[in-house]
């Protein structure tokens, strides 16, 4: 009897102990790190950087899956409704703060369904147009949409992304109409003005600056309060007419609610030595970025960002709805 005991006792032992002996050899296979929008675009190529450093430092692969649609909103549900082991991870931006306000029958809450693993980067944002489009800069750009450019279309990656958000922003700052063109992605948005198929984006410079470099979109304005250093001859919105306009995409890497402390930690940790590696470092700054400081790249700080961007998009966009 005492023997059944003991190996009974041993095996309810070892149901509760397997947890925190999972967590002690994690990861003991891939992650994957889900980006809401198509392959190519600005939020896919600061993800596949990390990826890379991410995975020298856990040992094991970091993949990326790409879910793109709805502003990113569909990607963002399923890393919500996914095992919080570690293994399923999200990484977008500031567009997750305004998923609540903008889908009412979101099946997820943005600010209660995840659990924060650090802020990654903040990314400068461009206006730019295909490159035969009539207006010569920014001033007879704003003149050209209140006039004959009125209704001129607007690619995003689709309602609450950032190029959405961006969009908003331009057309209550100028009272100007765009024709928005939802994609999956900014990827192949930027396809499109590449070939002349859409008039406007408004983009990060991790998917603008290359094409910029290469004369392939015209530069019209950056959504910083003053010039960045890759584009010193862009200038900004807020000094060409639109006091105040300012929008960056903060990006940051979540996981689903309830993955244990110690995985977090793991991540968080992994995440900080990914953005202090030298490639990381050097690409973010060719496409326009930098990484956050490691004060930021940890759960507390990406918590209080969160929730000071959740009630700014909440009272912007009230009672937007989706477009
Ligand atoms: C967006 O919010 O516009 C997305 O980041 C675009 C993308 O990454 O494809």
């Amino acid at each position: 009897m005492k023997t059944f005991l003991t190996a009974a006792l041993a095996g309810v032992a070892m149901a509760f102990a397997l947890p925190a002996v999972a967590q002690q050899a994690y990861p003991e296979k891939p992650v994957t790190i889900l980006v809401p929008a198509a392959a190519g675009g600005p939020s896919d190529t600061v993800a596949r950087l990390v990826a890379e450093a991410m995975t020298k430092d856990l040992g094991q692969q970091v993949l990326i899956e790409n879910v793109g649609g709805a502003g990113g909103s569909l990607g963002a549900g399923q890393v919500a409704k996914a095992a919080p082991d570690g293994y399923t991870l999200l990484l977008y931006h500031v567009a997750v703060s305004t998923f609540g306000a903008l889908y009412p029958d979101l099946a997820y809450e943005p600010g209660e369904d995840f659990s924060s693993v650090g802020l990654v980067t903040d990314v400068p944002m461009t206006l730019v147009g295909r490159k035969d489009l009539p207006p010569a800069d920014v001033g007879a750009l704003l003149a050209w949409l209140k006039g004959e450019g009125a209704g001129a279309t607007f690619g995003t990656a689709g309602v609450g992304a950032v190029s959405d958000l961006c969009g908003r922003l331009l057309t209550e700052a100028t009272g100007a109409t765009l024709t928005v063109v939802p994609y999956k992605g900014t990827g192949p948005a930027m396809t499109d003005l590449v070939g002349g198929q859409i008039d406007l984006m408004c983009d990060q410079t991790t998917n603008t600056a290359n094409q910029i470099a290469a004369g392939e979109i015209k530069p019209y304005a950056v959504t910083t309060k003053e010039p960045i250093a890759i584009l010193p001859q862009v200038p900004p919105l807020a000094s060409s007419g639109l006091d105040g306009f300012e929008i960056t995409a903060w990006h940051a890497i979540w996981a689903p609610k309830g993955t244990p402390e110690p995985i977090r930690q793991h991540l968080s940790a992994s995440l900080r030595k990914a953005l202090v590696d030298p490639v990381v470092i050097e690409r973010f700054a060719g496409l326009g970025t930098a990484p956050v400081p490691a004060d930021l790249a940890t759960p507390a700080a990406l918590d209080a960002r969160l929730r000071s961007e959740l009630a700014r998009w909440n009272t912007l966009l009230g009672d937007a709805g989706q477009r």
